[in-house]
């Protein structure tokens, strides 16, 4: 049987590109969620008798959201829905899913590293057949139909059973619920070698991974514990919980700092890493070194030729602008291009789905490959171990000789969070009037070289993005950027990206704030910032 309800419209609340973000009470409103979802289909073409993916990082509402979008999934005419067991399917995994199975698309329910539970945070995003987030074309289609949108169609039947793994039936469609990890367990065994890294660890090298009580821990203990042999525990907070156990799911120096403090302990394991909320971000801590996206990205790229994956060599490495220049240098070296694109992942599909790009990522903990379409912490943690294994060093020295070798990007970001909207917007306003004036111009030691505002010409659909963030070059190779962030939820943020590039292995070791502190103050008087925004300090320094 077949409903139709009567729905408000959802005001101009336009969805971010990462989906639409909200509370989960704001969800729980009625028909909300179903108005989201039957915007998505009534954007689409072509859907009928297909097959959807759907999925989620486990938060608090995540089941019954999904019991939700498989019942409109097949009142609106989809031929069958892939669903996780229990949920449950990491955005990298789901990317695969839809990939491997050649779904039209995908539904991820998800809201990455914010928290989880009953007044936190909830997310419904649809990625396309190539497993990508959707393009903008695509989120534009399904905002302007939130506008619109009068009623939905949904299957009155009772729920699915989503713990059991087989097809059931809602009315004419098929509901397969699958094994979330198998697929992607047997995706990374095609990249890595598994063999090596098994024989690294019975050998006595120590892997910590810090689930954060999300998505990855069936990942990493399949995985890490099943599969490569790391001791059981090795899996830190592998059940994933509704409200994340009450923590950010951010695996950042903040909200994974227990991890951080036992790789710098003088009895710490070799190797430390921790995924976010949906499993696509990463964070790397090798025995006493805490490996920067930036750098993390850079290394991976010169390396990557020793996973058997990437063995034939990269065609390409694609950074978000803001990413520092080490992977550039590593591109150079290489003899292959670098395309250098605004902040966010989806940048990065066309580039993989012509195959210019092998390799990915973002100062913000994002790395991944042409292996799906999303990016994949655990993707990231497994070729690290894999060169871990190949080169038989540990990973300070790995660093270390890649500064060594490519010279070192000293590289922080400044956040300033929950800005008065209209004095965010003011400094940057100030700050692209002042930007033909800066060339030539010395502050101090630094001169200033170029200063611009960033826009991408996409080399594959030709499409143009403008204003993507205000980037001051200096000369020798330093830079500071600037940029509102598209994904904060309260007032604005603004985020200083501060790099110095350090040729010299006798300069290596310096603290990271002490080694840009030139640099930060030049970014405080170009764009006025104490001024402007009122704020002494930045809220956060990663
Ligand atoms: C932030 C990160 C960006 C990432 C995005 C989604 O966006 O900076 O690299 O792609 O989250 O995870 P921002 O808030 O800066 O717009
Ligand atoms: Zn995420």
């Amino acid at each position: 049987m077949m409903i139709t309800v009567s729905t408000n419209p959802y005001g101009d609340q336009k969805p971010g590109t990462s989906g639409l973000r909200k509370k989960v009470p704001v969800f729980q409103q009625k028909n909300y969620a179903e108005n989201f979802i039957q915007s998505i289909f009534d954007s689409l073409e072509g859907y009928e008798g297909e097959t959807l993916v759907i999925g989620g990082d486990g938060r608090y509402y995540n089941r019954d959201v999904i019991q939700k979008a498989i019942k409109m999934a097949a009142a609106n005419g989809f031929g069958r829905v892939l669903v996780g067991r229990g949920g449950i399917l990491s955005t990298p995994a789901a990317s695969n899913v839809i990939r491997k199975y050649k779904a039209f698309g995908g539904i991820v329910l998800s809201a990455s590293h914010n928290p989880g539970g009953p007044t936190e945070d909830f997310g419904i995003k649809y990625n396309v057949g190539n497993g990508g987030p959707a393009p903008e074309r695509v989120t534009d289609a399904i905002f302007a139909r939130t506008q619109a949108i009068d009623s939905y169609r949904i299957a009155d039947v009772p729920d699915i059973n989503l713990d059991v793994e087989g097809t059931q039936h809602v009315e004419d469609m098929a509901v397969t619920v699958i094994d979330p990890v198998a697929d992607y367990a047997e995706l990374m065994e095609s990249l890595f070698d598994f063999a090596a890294i098994r024989a690294l660890i019975a050998g006595g090298f120590r892997v910590v991974f810090d689930a954060m009580s999300a998505v990855t821990g069936p990942y990493a203990k399949e995985i890490l514990e099943k599969r490569l042999g790391a001791p059981k525990g090795s899996v830190m907070n592998f059940i994933p919980l509704p409200d994340f156990g009450g923590h950010h799911p951010d695996p950042n120096l903040v909200h994974a700092r227990a991890l951080y403090e036992t790789m710098m302990a003088p009895d710490a394991p070799d190797f430390g890493a921790a995924s976010d909320g949906d499993g696509d971000r990463n964070l790397i801590v090798g025995r006493g070194i805490f490996v920067t996206p930036s750098d993390s990205l850079a290394i991976l790229a010169a390396n990557a030729h020793l996973a058997p994956g990437y063995a034939q060599g990269l065609a390409g490495i694609a950074r978000s602008m803001p990413t520092s220049g080490a992977a550039d240098r590593v591109a150079e070296k290489l003899g292959i291009s670098l395309y250098e694109t605004p902040t966010g992942w989806k940048f990065f599909g066309n580039l993989l789905d012509e195959g210019l790009a092998t390799i990915c990522g973002e100062e913000s903990a994002g790395t991944g490959s042409n292996h799906v379409r999303e990016k994949d912490g655990l993707w990231a943690v497994l070729l690290w171990l894999n060169i871990l294994a190949a080169r038989k060093e540990s990973a300070l020295d790995i660093v270390q000789k890649h500064w060594a070798a490519y010279g070192r990007n000293y590289y922080s970001r400044h956040d300033y969070e929950a800005v008065d909207t209209d004095a965010a917007n003011g400094l940057m306003a100030a700050l692209r009037e002042k930007l033909a004036g800066l060339p030539g111009k010395s502050y101090g030691a630094l001169k200033v070289e170029t200063a611009d505002d960033f826009s991408y010409h996409d080399p594959v659909d030709k499409s143009v993005s403008m204003n993507q963030g205000v980037r001051v070059l200096f000369e020798g190779g330093s830079r500071v950027v600037f940029r509102l962030s598209g994904t904060g939820t309260s007032g604005a943020t603004l985020r200083v990206y501060i790099e110095r590039y350090e040729p010299d292995p006798a300069r290596h070791d310096l603290d990271t704030q002490a080694a840009l502190a030139d640099l930060i103050a030049v970014a405080d008087e170009i764009a006025e910032i104490k001024t402007r925004t009122g704020r002494e300090e930045p809220s956060v320094v990663t």
